[in-house]
């Protein structure tokens, strides 16, 4: 059963391999694309590092709000990752949400994309987060099918400063 666990060593080589997925099809979230492997595999200790620099008990540089990652991974296999952010800035308000994920390329269109989000939903409960913002870029067929499996109720489509390129949609989701 694929479950959210907090990233660690034990996925290494998995997560080495999602990276050079990502970086070879041109698709992932954020920095993945911009990593180096030779120095994530050197020093596979500062990735996890980084990965709780914002949580609870760390300060945090202007304009971040606490949060944490967690990795989707089945026995030893790494799927994907999402972010809970356990509050808005006004800049995730217009556009990030509570709630961001990303899933291999080779993982795609079964279910996981669906399956991380239900389970982060899970976890913002428990934490006490809700109602939970989720957005996406208009054209982003795989994320609106995503946030409208789990619920997801559309505010509207909106151009936002911080991504002029296409408009993005807003949605909530009350649990
Ligand atoms: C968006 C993403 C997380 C979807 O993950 P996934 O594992 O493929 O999603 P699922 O398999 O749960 O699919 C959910 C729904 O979207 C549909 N879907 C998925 N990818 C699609 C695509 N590229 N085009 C059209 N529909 C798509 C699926 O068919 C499914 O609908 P269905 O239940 O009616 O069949 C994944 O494509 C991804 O990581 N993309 C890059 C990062 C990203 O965009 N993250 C979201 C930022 S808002």
């Amino acid at each position: 059963m694929p479950e959210l666990v907090r990233p660690s060593e034990r996925y290494k080589d998995s997560f080495l391999d999602a990276v050079r997925e990502a970086q070879e099809s041109g698709s992932g979230l954020g920095d993945t694309l911009k990593w180096n492997l030779d120095d994530i595999r050197a020093d596979f200790g500062k990735v996890l590092r980084d990965l709780t620099r914002y949580e609870p008990g760390n300060d945090l540089p202007d304009g971040f709000v606490h949060s944490e990652y967690r990795w989707l991974v089945e026995g030893e296999e790494y799927l994907g990752r999402v972010s809970i952010r356990y509050t808005l800035s006004d800049s995730l308000r217009e556009f990030g949400g509570h709630i961001g994920y990303e899933i291999r390329p080779s993982a795609r269109r079964r279910g996981y994309g669906t399956l991380i989000l239900k389970l982060a939903l899970e976890r913002a409960r428990e934490l006490g987060i809700g109602p939970v913002l989720v957005t996406c870029d208009v054209d982003n067929l795989g994320s609106r099918g995503v946030i409208e499996a789990n619920g997801g109720e559309l505010e509207g489509e909106f151009e936002v400063p911080q991504h002029q390129d296409k408009p993005i949609r807003r949605y909530w989701i009350r649990h």
